[in-house]
Order: C-alpha cells, then structure tokens, then sequence
C-alpha cells in the first residue's frame, strides 16, 4: 500500500516524490508531460529517457557502485529505495574516505561504459553510513568515449574545491581501466577552454 506521496523536488524534467510502500521509504522520479510535445512523441521520450536512466542505474548497481535500490520501472516513472541523508551540496566538510569513494565510484561506472552526465555534488547523497550513494542518471548514457568520461571528470572537478578533487582524481586512478587517456583529455578540454575564453576576451577587448 502506498501512503502519503510527498513531492520533495521540482526539477527541469521530473517531480520527485516522498512515499512509503509496506512501511519501506521509497522515492517515486516521475518524469513530467511535456504540452508543447505532440503526446504521442512525448510519451515515446519519456519511456526512452526513464528506460535509460533505469538501465545505467540498474549497471552502476551490478558494478559495484552505491545506488538507491531500483524497485519499479513504468513509463515516466522510476520507483526506487530512498537513500540515506543529503546531497553533498548541502554537506559541510567532505572527508578524505568519502572523496576518495567518490572517486572510486565514477571509475567503476566509466569501467562498465555508463557516463553520468551530472556527476556533480548535487547528484551525490551522503548519510550517517559515509557511503557516498550517486543519484539522478537523468542525463546519463552507456559509451566508451574517452570524451564524455573526461567530461564526467570536468564537472566533478568543478563541483569540488582544488584539495578535494585532487583525493577524488587519484582514487580515480588507482581503479580505472584506462584512466592516463581520461585524464589527458581532461587537461586537453581544459587548454582548450582556455584557449576560447582568451579568444573571446581579445575579441572583446578589439570591439
Ligand atoms: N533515491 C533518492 N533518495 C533520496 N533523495 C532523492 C533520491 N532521488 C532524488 N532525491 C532527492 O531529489 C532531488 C532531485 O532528484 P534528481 O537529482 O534525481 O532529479 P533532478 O535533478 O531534479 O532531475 P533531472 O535533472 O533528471 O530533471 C535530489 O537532489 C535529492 O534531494
Ligand atoms: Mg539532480
């Protein structure tokens, strides 16, 4: 029986819900209708994404990587266990262990092909057991692009503070597959930004 359905999160594309299934707190991720969408391709989208979602969920998990619990999969919607605590975003100090499982965990999910596509401390919950748990494979994909792994990388780098990412990288390291290339071309999107930005600002100094 499912007891009081409690909205606790308004995203871009779906509403998170608060519930309870035989007394087990579970989460409901409902991927909203789009209005503006004619239905029948809307429909198709939103089975298409939260299949996606469900499935790299479904391979972090066999993976080894601490992911909530998937219970249900229908349509839009994605039922799954509640996991313990907050997002990073809203944690203080983040100690060497958890960085280091962070770490840990993005190179087991790149190792078995899923890019998160998020990887960022909002999608990051951390309760009293100090098991980092990785939530929201929204935008996530299954790839082995050297690319969009260093991108992983990028946003995670850009999340934490200089000192932190250094702990993540290095746990990075030790447990992935091919983690010299990732890193690599982690430095080469970062030249090239660089470069664009300088670009942009002799440009603008040049109007
Ligand atoms: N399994 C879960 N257990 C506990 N809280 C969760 C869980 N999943 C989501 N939440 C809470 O809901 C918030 C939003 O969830 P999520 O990050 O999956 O969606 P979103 O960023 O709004 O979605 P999207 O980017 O796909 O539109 C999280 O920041 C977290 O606080
Ligand atoms: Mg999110």
């Amino acid at each position: 029986m499912v007891r009081g359905m409690r909205k606790i999160s308004e995203g871009a594309e779906a509403d998170i819900f608060e519930s309870d299934i035989f007394g087990i707190r579970c989460i409901l991720k409902y991927r909203r209708r789009k209005p503006y969408i004619a239905s029948e391709l809307d429909e198709w989208l939103r089975r298409q994404r939260t299949r996606s979602e469900a499935r790299s969920m479904g391979i972090a998990s066999s993976s080894g990587v601490n992911v909530p619990k998937l219970l249900f999969v229908n349509k839009g919607s994605i039922w799954m266990g509640r996991a313990d605590g907050v997002t990073l975003n809203e944690y203080g100090h983040i100690g060497n262990t958890v960085l280091s499982k962070i770490g840990s965990s993005l190179a087991k999910l790149h190792n078995t092909g899923v890019i998160h596509g998020d990887f960022t401390k909002a999608n990051i919950m951390l309760g009293r057991d100090g098991n980092p748990c990785i939530i929201d494979f929204g935008l996530s994909s299954q790839s082995t692009s050297i690319e969009e792994k260093a991108l992983d990388l990028l946003l995670l780098k850009r999340s934490l503070s200089n000192s932190e990412f250094a702990i993540s990288i290095s746990s990075y390291m030790r447990d992935s597959d091919n983690g010299d290339e990732i890193a690599k071309r982690l430095k080469e999107i970062e030249m090239r930004g660089r470069y664009q930005n300088r670009s942009i600002a002799m440009k603008e100094e040049q109007v």
